[in-house]
This record gives C-alpha cells, structure tokens and sequence, in this order.
C-alpha cells in the first residue's frame, strides 16, 4: 500500500525513515541554538486568518507572475545544496516536478546534478543560485554555463559569504559524497532505496564546481571548503559586476533589512528574497515573516518582495503573500517530498501546498491570489 499523504509534515516523516541521518540532519538543522530556525516557522501561527462566508468561490485562481514569468502559483523550489544527495540525480528530479507543476525551480552553486545535466533533462528554463567565490574567473564561467543553459534568471545569495556553525554537520562529518566511517556506513546500509539510487547514478560530487575551484577535489568538508572558496569581500559594487556580466533578471537572496533593500534597489536589481538561509546563518535574527512588512514598506512598491522560511503549507504561502510578498519559495518542503519518494515527492509536496492555498483563499473569501492582503489576517504587534 503506498503510503497516504496529505500534508508536508506526512512526508517529513517519510524522509526521515529514507535517507540517511547526514543528509537528513543536514537540511533539518539551523545555526547554533537553531532559534531562528525555529522561529521561522513557529511565526507562522501567531498570524491568524480571517474567515469570510457567502461569497461567491467558483472560478478561483492562485495564477500569478513572478518576475514576470507566469506561474502556477507565487511558489518556487529554492536553491538547496546537496540536493542530489537526498536522492540520487535530486536536483533533476526537482526540476521536472517544478516544470510539471508551472513553477521555476532554481538550482543551487552547490548542487550535485551540474547546470548542465539539468539543462539536458528538462524544457523549462530555470534560475540559477550564485555563491558569489573568491576565484572571479570561475564565477564568470558559471555565469556563462547558466546563460548557456538558458536559465532566465540569477539568484544571487548575500547571506552566506561566511558560514553559520550547525552542530550537526560537524559532528557528522559532512561530506559529498559522504565519507565512510564504520557509523555512516552501518547508517547508510539500513537506508536501501537510497542506496540503490546512489550506485545507479555518477552523480555523487559538487556538479558546478569539480573540476573547477581550487581544492575542491580534497575538500573534507563542507564547512572548511565554503570558508576557502567564498569571496569575504562581497559588497554592492561587485553585485553591480555581477549583475552586469549576467545581463538579465537578477534576484537578490538573503536580505533582512529595509537599509539592504534599498540598496538592492538602487544596484537595480529585479527582485529581492526577504531570507535568512533558513535560520542556517544568523541565529538569533528575526524570522523571515516577521521582517516581510517592513521591507515591503520600505521598497514594495518600486522593487518585487519575495520571501522564504518556515513554509510548510499553502497557508504560510497565503499569509505571506497577505502581508506583501509577490512570491514565496519552499526548501525544506520540497526536501522532504524528494527523500520520501523523489519527484513523485516533490510533487506531491507541491500539490499539497496548491491545493491548501487554493482552499485558505476559498475561505478567507477571495477568488484571486492578487486580491489576498493584510485585510485577510489579524497580524500581532512585532510583525510591522
Ligand atoms: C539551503 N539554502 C540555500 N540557499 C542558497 O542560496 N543556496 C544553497 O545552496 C542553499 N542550500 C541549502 C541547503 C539546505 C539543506 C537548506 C535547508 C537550505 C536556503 C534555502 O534556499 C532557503 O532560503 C531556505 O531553505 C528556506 O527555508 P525553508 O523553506 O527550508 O524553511
């Protein structure tokens, strides 16, 4: 009997069972006391809906635009590393369900499956997430391979120059592909389907960057190798470069402050993710919705707002489009729809949340994703 799914957290547990612990502690875990982490999806709840009855619900429509591109709801995969070790060619998989569904997926600088490989498996352009490295010439290749592979816009993630500590990942010994140690191998041997996928595939290394960046091929672990390789230096006038060289839609990732929003806006870029990774880099930092508001009010109007963190339901996708965002992105929902079943997974994870936002909106009384607005919650103080 397959299993019954019908929600995210159905699937979480599915995951858990499936993959092995490394790999599942290393999306699960936040930085440090995982505050952050936490709050991102405990703020959720403290926004509550407001109900509305007798108003006409046939015809409804959560059909949106982000950044221009149709999409079948204001809701993107975003770029998680390591992707390809959840399930073997992971980030192929991923990207066939986003396109299945009708919404961008965007792959991460740190994928296993190369920007070519998904090139090749799919027809839908996709974005391309940028670690910004110290190696110019090699960032400027990348940029080149994402142009190649059509990908229709750059993500560029401000929020990881230096990398939050997550105790997990240390303790584990974080690697790809993973390094074998009597535990990890005993752990790895109870998680069969992964491991069947895994021997069937070649893709098991850093796609985009073997080969390439200085040491990768020795690199022990993620953390030490991140701190080699990403660029400290990065600031606004080398975004500009950036953005320059890619000469097309640019999205700035990682912004928690309406004085960085501002000058997202004057690099003239197309769009900014209100994120903290996650609750992975700067524990202690306020939740992603809770900062939405301010950051919607300060440039909202002259910039497109998105945001990620904490989603875990076409509800939280609801009420952060309510309080302003254009469009949302899922990581971790997305993660565990792939380890639990793979791209059957991650549909399912997508449908789940299409069919949530479809009902909340019902419910909330409107018919049309861009009519849903602050007059549809009740917002504590601290959230504006
Ligand atoms: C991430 N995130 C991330 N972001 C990015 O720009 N590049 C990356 O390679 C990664 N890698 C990554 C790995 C894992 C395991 C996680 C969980 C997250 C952050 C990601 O894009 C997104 O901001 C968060 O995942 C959003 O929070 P939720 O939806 O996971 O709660």
């Amino acid at each position: 009997m397959p299993p019954v799914i019908t929600d995210i957290e159905d699937l979480h547990r599915l995951y858990r069972r499936r993959v092995p612990r490394m790999f599942y502690d290393y999306c699960q875990s936040g930085s440090w006391t995982e505050q952050t982490y936490r709050e991102n999806e405990t703020d959720f709840d403290l926004i509550r809906l407001r109900q509305r009855v007798a108003v006409d619900m046939e015809g409804r429509s959560v059909r949106s635009k982000m950044i221009g591109r149709e999409v079948a709801m204001p809701v993107a995969l975003a770029p998680v590393g390591l992707t390809g070790m959840q399930h073997a060619d992971g980030e192929i998989l991923a990207a066939k369900a986003a396109e299945a569904m009708g919404v961008p997926f965007t792959l991460s600088t740190m994928s296993i499956c190369s920007i070519e490989d998904v090139a090749r498996n799919t027809t839908a352009p996709f974005w391309f997430q940028l670690y910004v490295m110290r190696d110019e010439d090699f960032i400027d290749r990348l940029i080149e391979r994402a142009q190649a592979a059509g990908c229709d816009a750059l993500v560029i993630t401000l929020d990881l120059q230096i990398m939050g500590q997550r105790h997990k990942d240390l303790k584990n010994g974080l690697s790809a592909p993973p390094k074998l140690t009597p535990t990890s191998i005993a752990n790895m041997m109870t998680k069969v389907q992964w491991g069947l996928g895994m021997a069937q595939t070649k893709r098991r290394f850093f796609g985009n960057i073997i080969g390439h960046a200085k040491g990768v091929e020795d690199a022990s672990s993620l953390s030490s190798w991140t701190a080699e390789q990403f660029d400290p230096r990065l600031d606004w006038d080398k975004i500009r470069r950036l953005k320059e060289k890619w000469g097309g839609k640019v999205i700035l990732k990682g912004i928690l402050d309406a004085e960085d929003a501002r000058m997202a806006l004057a690099v003239g870029a197309d769009a900014i993710v209100v994120s903290n990774h996650g609750g992975r880099q700067l524990d202690g930092a306020l939740s992603s919705i809770r900062m939405l508001s301010e950051i919607v009010d300060a440039v909202g109007d002259q910039i497109e707002v998105h945001m990620d963190g904490g989603i875990r339901s076409g509800q939280d996708v609801l009420k952060a489009i309510a309080m302003g965002a254009k469009g949302t992105y899922i990581g971790r929902a997305f993660i565990y729809g792939l380890g639990a079943m793979g791209q059957a997974g991650v549909t399912r994870a997508l449908e789940v949340i299409r069919r949530e936002l479809d009902v909340t909106m019902a419910l909330c009384g409107e018919k049309d994703i861009h009519n849903v607005g602050r007059h549809n919650l009740l917002v504590p103080r601290g959230f504006s």
